[in-house]
């Protein structure tokens, strides 16, 4: 019998994208033992935003949740979502702290690490995978993910090369992620298609958004078209800017005759126990029903829902809400400029921030963001198609592009070194320190208060003891 099996994002992308990642643990700690036993294929639930907003805003150690969810969840495949050379922050970090990261990751309960580039330069990803490949246990599964984005210059058979060398790699498993969701069911079918030729039985996953209403069809498409595991989201949770509900897939693939390995009691229940969550989060004002709805935008203009928004937010706030028009016409431009980049942070606030520029300043390229300037000249990795040669002269002059992987190699152990020191007797475990060279302010915060917190603790233990 055919088999799709499904990834359930509750605790990392739903969570991340309706609620900007504000479900704390103990929300969910209680329906843990039974999503063990509701037979998915993965449990998405570290990684992303939620290490940043464990510490920013939870006041949680992330290394403590993600052992709460090893304990809790025995049976299931953990999986996180990783930005190769950046970890989950923003800059390219040397190659030993992105292998201590990977180790202290798998100790502490990851079994899936699905690990992607902004650009698709998988010079970017290379680090990452050798270190998975080093701290792997018989669980392990290293996911190559390709980060899926419209343009003359990608076609199926672009897409198609650049899983053949995800496979080369040593990859386990091959992921196409649609972060603004718009793959059309044409597209899927036809990439799918083509890829499945070409790596034959490796798993192929699906990841998409419902944001512009097409992820259902394109699913759809993708289970006739051959793919192994999709991503789906608890039904309370599912839609607008997150993922297609789980029960409604499942549901569709008993209809095909394709198993999916799901228990409906369980999967029903788990819905059920996140329905008063969710209520709570919009009373509260933290999940706006907003982003449940569906908005086709980001299919007509090309640009995904959130940088609308923030494109019209920064007009309004300098009163040049007239510009919006040619603002809007100008960042597929922007983008043609710089070789067509997935519009996907950070690459869609630098295309986004330079084509407002473009506009207010009345002429193109006038003024060069600095991101922009170091994307040009190579920091970020190569771009799909070359760079508009007036600008590559205009930032390079008679300069030489830089290698973005030069700065990454080194191994110097410096990064542990600075940050030990900083911690002093704050810091207790390498986790620790790892959470201080991704997040150094938010975890100093964080570790203060934990000190402060056991130190009354201890006070009123001697207090009671009288
Ligand atoms: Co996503």
């Amino acid at each position: 019998m055919k088999k799709v099996q499904l990834t359930e994002t509750i605790l990392r992308d739903a969570n991340q994208s309706l609620m900007a990642t504000r479900l704390p643990y103990a929300d969910y700690e209680g329906i843990l033992a039974d999503m063990d036993k509701a037979g998915y294929y993965s449990v998405e639930c570290w990684g992303g935003a939620t290490f940043d907003s464990c510490l920013r805003y939870l006041n949680e150690d992330p290394w403590e949740r993600l052992r709460g969810l090893r304990k809790n969840l025995p049976n299931t495949r953990l999986q996180m979502l990783l930005r190769g050379q950046n970890l989950l922050g923003y800059k390219h970090y040397h190659d030993d702290v992105v292998e201590k990261f990977i180790e202290l990751s798998i100790k502490n309960g990851i079994d899936v690490i699905r690990i992607f580039d902004a650009l698709n330069d998988f010079r970017n990803i290379g680090t990452a995978l050798e270190s998975v490949k080093k701290y792997a246990n018989e669980r392990t599964i290293a996911s190559g993910c390709i980060s899926y984005t419209q343009s003359p210059v990608h076609t199926v058979d672009k897409y198609i090369e650049m899983c053949k060398e995800l496979k080369t790699m040593g990859f386990d498993t091959i992921c196409l992620k649609d972060m603004a969701g718009t793959m059309s069911p044409y597209e899927a079918e036809h990439l799918i298609k083509g890829i499945k030729d070409a790596i034959g039985d490796m798993t192929l996953i699906l990841h998409t958004h419902c944001t512009t209403g097409m992820a259902y069809m394109t699913l759809t498409k993708a289970i006739e078209s051959g793919i192994d595991v999709i991503d789906t989201a608890t039904s309370c949770f599912s839609g607008g800017t997150s993922q297609p509900a789980t029960e409604t897939m499942f549901y569709a693939l008993q209809q095909y005759g394709i198993e999916s390995g799901l228990n409906e009691d369980i999967i029903n229940k788990v819905n059920d126990y996140f329905k008063p969550i969710k209520q709570k989060y919009i009373d509260n004002g933290q999940l706006n029903p907003k982003s449940l709805a569906t908005d086709a935008q980001a299919l007509v203009y090309k640009v995904p829902g959130g940088m609308l928004s923030n494109m019209i937010a920064n007009l309004t706030d300098m009163k040049a809400m007239d510009k919006f028009d040619a603002a809007l016409a100008e960042i597929p431009k922007v983008r043609a400029d710089m070789g067509y980049p997935p519009l996907v942070t950070p690459l869609s606030q630098m295309v986004g921030n330079q084509a407002v520029t473009n506009v207010l300043v009345g002429e193109r390229y006038k003024n060069i963001s600095k991101e922009i300037k170091n994307y040009i000249k190579g920091e970020y990795g190569n771009p799909p198609a070359p760079i508009a040669q007036e600008l590559v002269d205009k930032v390079l002059g008679d300069g030489e592009p830089v290698d973005c992987r030069i700065e990454d190699q080194k191994r110097t152990g410096e990064d542990f070194i600075a940050a030990k020191e900083a911690l002093g007797d704050l810091c207790r475990c390498e986790e620790d320190i790892m959470s201080y060279i991704c997040y150094p302010d938010q975890t100093v915060k964080f570790l203060e208060a934990r000190k402060a917190a056991e130190e009354n603790e201890a006070v009123y233990t001697i207090q009671a003891m009288d």
